[in-house]
């Protein structure tokens, strides 16, 4: 039996995007070898560093990541989508950062759980869930009852910014089941999304705080 290792790999990189194919090699290679691997990233920060793994483990194969693109292609290009970059959501991620999660964590578990979900309503839902386009952290009148009101609110940005159907309002209505107790989602497109941002916004409030506090100790 071939002799256990440990394997430490240190990437001495900022942009550390670039060295993502080989890493996975390695991940890929020590799993089928049975060593052990620690990856060690001295400039990324910890928040970065969990969509960094994130991102090495949930994986799109390429036609799939080319058919996300085609759907959100025009979404992602309008600058009123791109206005959710000046507001953030959770932690130190911004609102536009927070729906990419969510868009991809519920595209990747409809393709590798065969949940057979529309593609295009499931993106499109998933990327405009949050499309309420102001800072909920700023309290005013209007938003007072944010986690309530939201949900309604993007909705009808998103109607009548870019006509979507009915289907596609469902998963952005219902994504904050179960804090709006009445809007139970219905369609398997609106349940992935509800869960996807539950797991993404946990994630987000407990991981990405570093810079957020760094900023606020300069100020
Ligand atoms: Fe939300
Ligand atoms: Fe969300």
């Amino acid at each position: 039996m071939a002799e256990r290792q440990i394997l430490f790999i240190v990437i001495d990189d900022d942009n550390y995007h670039h060295s993502f194919s080989i890493i996975y090699k390695i991940v890929i290679y020590c799993s089928q070898h049975h060593h052990k691997m620690l990856i060690i990233f001295p400039q990324v920060q910890g928040d970065e560093c969990s969509l960094f793994i994130e991102r090495l483990f949930m994986r799109l194969k390429p036609e799939e990541e080319e058919r996300l693109n085609r759907i959100l292609a025009p979404i992602r290009n309008d600058e009123r989508v791109q206005r959710m970059k000046n507001y953030i959501q959770h932690g130190s991620i911004s609102t536009y950062q927070h729906v990419e999660n969510v868009t991809r964590l519920s595209y990747w578990l409809n393709c590798r759980l065969h949940l057979g979900a529309d593609e295009r309503v499931l993106s499109i839902g998933a990327f405009l869930h949050d499309y309420y386009l102001y800072d909920w952290h700023k309290k005013s009148d209007s938003n007072k009852m944010h986690g309530f009101t939201h949900a309604k609110i993007a909705c009808e940005n998103a109607k009548k910014h870019f006509n979507i159907g009915k289907r596609t309002q469902e998963v952005i209505e219902k994504h904050m089941w179960p804090l709006n107790m009445s809007k139970i989602p219905v369609s398997r497109e609106a349940w992935i999304v509800c869960l996807a941002d539950k797991w993404i916004s946990t994630k987000e409030t407990l991981f990405c705080r570093a810079k957020v506090r760094a900023v606020a100790e300069q100020v």
